[in-house]
């Protein structure tokens, strides 16, 4: 079973001041949030969608969906947590409790902030994850990577061909991530933001799996504007 859960919890404080938190601002017709979701829907692959968003937007949410999506079962609400790791687990939890501990479940884990999520990226995260146990989107790094441990000076800089952006999808075996989860020290959850990198830090494979470069987050109100000129673009292109 493919699960795919849509990580909604943040409120999107870089956006500046919102009434609401930027997965549910508008991005031509509808909301973002409702983009990101609807890219999942229609892959014939996923079998549930799940959204968890921050407790005080959980009945927004399911208006919001009931309104967008009339009559979608497959799509579901939860709370999300109060980082974006909690909001994971919370995920696979919700994952574990609603379908069982099978051992070919897949949870797709995915920003509710990057609407352009394609097809293709959908099914090699399922392909990679099942072959691999756990996979992550990326794309080739464009600028040089420099990194300081001071922000004054340089420490290193690494070798380009060898550094990636990372992006969402990521991707897991329920049961896999859930163990490993279980496993972390108090310490090791502090610094494990990232649940790629603690497959990393167990010497666990993590596939990659190519990305996008539209495959962008929305983060600050110049990538709103930068979204609304993709959608735009790919609006032009469906009509040429
Ligand atoms: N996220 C989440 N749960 C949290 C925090 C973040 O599910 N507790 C989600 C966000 O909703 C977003 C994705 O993780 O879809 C990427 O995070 P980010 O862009 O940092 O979102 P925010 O935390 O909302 O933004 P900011 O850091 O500006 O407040």
């Amino acid at each position: 079973m493919v699960i795919a859960a849509v990580l909604a919890g943040g409120i999107g404080s870089r956006m500046g001041n919102s009434a609401l938190p930027k997965q549910f601002l508008p991005l031509g017709s509808k909301p973002v949030i409702i983009h990101t979701i609807e890219k999942f829907l229609v892959h014939p692959q996923v079998d549930q969608v799940v959204v968890l968003c921050p407790r005080a937007w959980v009945g927004y949410t399911q208006d919001l969906m009931r309104e967008q999506l009339p009559g979608e079962p497959r799509a579901a609400v939860a709370e999300g947590g109060e980082t974006r790791n909690d909001t994971l687990r919370r995920a696979l939890d919700y994952a574990a409790e609603q379908f069982g501990t099978q051992e070919d479940h897949l949870l797709l884990t995915h920003d509710a902030v990057r609407p352009f999520v394609t097809h293709r990226i959908i099914s090699e995260n399922i392909a990679a994850a099942a072959a691999y146990g756990a996979c992550d989107t990326v794309i080739p790094a464009t600028d040089t990577i420099v990194q300081s441990a001071d922000g004054q000076t340089i420490s290193v800089i690494p070798d380009r061909k060898t550094m990636f952006q990372g992006q969402t999808p990521q991707s897991f075996r329920v049961n896999k991530l859930r163990e490993l989860m279980a496993s972390l020290t108090a310490e090791e959850q502090e610094i494990l933001t990232d649940a790629c990198k603690i497959y990393a830090l167990r010497g666990e494979p993590v596939a990659l799996v190519a990305g996008e470069t539209y495959n962008m987050k929305i983060t600050y109100p110049f990538d709103l504007k930068v979204a609304q000129s993709l959608l735009n673009l790919e609006g032009t292109a469906k009509h040429d």
